[in-house]
C-alpha cells in the first residue's frame, strides 16, 4: 500500500434537517458530498428526503434528477424534475457546497497531519519457555489511519503478533498499541514499523535488548527508597529504643 492511501479516505460532508411531529413522523432533509479523491474529481452531491427513516427520494448530482423510491416519493420526485431551475441549482452545489466546504474543512482538518511519537518497550521478558512480550505504541498522532508491523532482521512478522489496539484521546490525536510475543534468539534484530501520512519514510524503531533505560530508571528509583526506607526505619528504631530506655532511667 502507498502512503499516499493513506492520506486519501472517503470522507462524506453531511447536513441534515429534521422536522419531527408529537405524535412520532419524522421528515428528514439530508445533504452529502461523497468523494475518495484528493483533486474531488468524483465529487457527489446527494439530496435525501425521508419519511420514518426511509429514504422517499433522492437527487444525486451524477443522475442530474430526483429519483423516487416510494408511491409518494415518485409522485414527488416527478414534480420537483419539471423544474429546470431547481435542477441547474441542485447540479451547481457540486462546486459551490461540496467542493467549496470540502476544500475548507480538508486543509482545516484532513490534510493538517501530526507525526506520531513512536515508544518501544518491553512488556514481558522470556523466562524459560515464556516468549517474551514487546510493545510498539504511537502516540498523538493525526489522522487516524496508520499501520504498525513488525520486523526480524528485515522479515514482516505476523502470526507473532498478539495485538492492536487503536484509540482515540479525545483531543482529534490517536494513539495505537501493538504486541509482540516472541522468543529472542541472540544476535537478530527486532523492529517496529510505522507508516503514517505524516511522514514519507517509514518509522523504524529498533529493539534494543539490553534493557532500556525506563527499566533501569525503575530500578534505580525502586533500591534508592529501598534503602532510604531502611534508613528511615532503622533511625526510628534507634530513635524508639533510645527514648524507651531513657524513660526507665527517669525516676518518680
Ligand atoms: C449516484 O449515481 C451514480 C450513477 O447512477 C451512481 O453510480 C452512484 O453510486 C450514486 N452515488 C451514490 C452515493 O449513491
Amino acid at each position: 500500500m502507498s502512503l499516499l492511501n493513506f492520506s486519501i479516505f472517503h470522507p462524506v460532508l453531511m447536513l441534515s434537517a429534521f422536522i419531527g411531529t408529537a405524535d412520532g413522523y419524522y421528515h428528514n432533509r439530508m445533504d452529502e458530498c461523497v468523494y475518495s479523491t484528493s483533486d474531488y474529481s468524483d465529487m457527489v452531491y446527494l439530496l435525501s428526503y425521508s419519511f420514518n427513516k426511509a429514504v422517499e427520494l433522492q437527487y444525486n448530482s451524477t443522475v442530474g434528477k430526483f429519483v423516487g423510491f416510494t408511491e409518494f416519493g415518485v409522485k414527488r420526485a416527478e414534480r420537483l424534475n419539471k423544474d429546470q431551475a431547481r435542477l441547474q441549482q441542485l447540479k451547481a452545489q457540486v462546486d459551490t457546497f461540496c467542493r467549496h466546504n470540502a476544500q475548507i474543512l480538508d486543509s482545516a482538518v484532513r490534510d493538517e497531519t501530526v507525526l506520531p511519537k513512536v515508544k518501544l518497550s518491553s512488556v514481558k521478558q522470556a523466562e524459560g519457555n515464556h516468549p517474551a512480550v514487546l510493545m510498539c505504541s504511537a502516540y498523538d498522532f493525526y489522522p487516524e489511519q496508520i499501520k504498525v508491523s513488525w520486523l526480524r532482521d528485515g522479515k514482516l512478522m505476523t502470526s507473532e503478533v498478539t495485538s492492536t489496539m487503536k484509540m482515540a484521546d479525545g483531543d482529534w490525536y490517536y494513539q495505537i498499541h501493538s504486541e509482540l510475543e516472541y522468543t529472542p534468539t541472540s544476535g537478530e534484530k527486532v523492529s517496529c514499523v510505522v507508516e503514517h501520512a505524516s511522514s514519507t519514510q517509514p518509522i523504524v524503531k529498533d529493539w534494543n535488548p539490553s534493557m532500556p533505560e525506563s527499566e533501569r530508571n525503575k530500578i534505580t528509583i525502586g533500591s534508592s527508597g529501598l534503602v532510604l526506607g531502611i534508613i528511615i526505619a532503622a533511625a526510628g528504631l534507634i530513635y524508639y529504643k533510645k527514648k524507651s530506655s531513657g524513660r526507665i532511667l527517669v525516676p518518680n
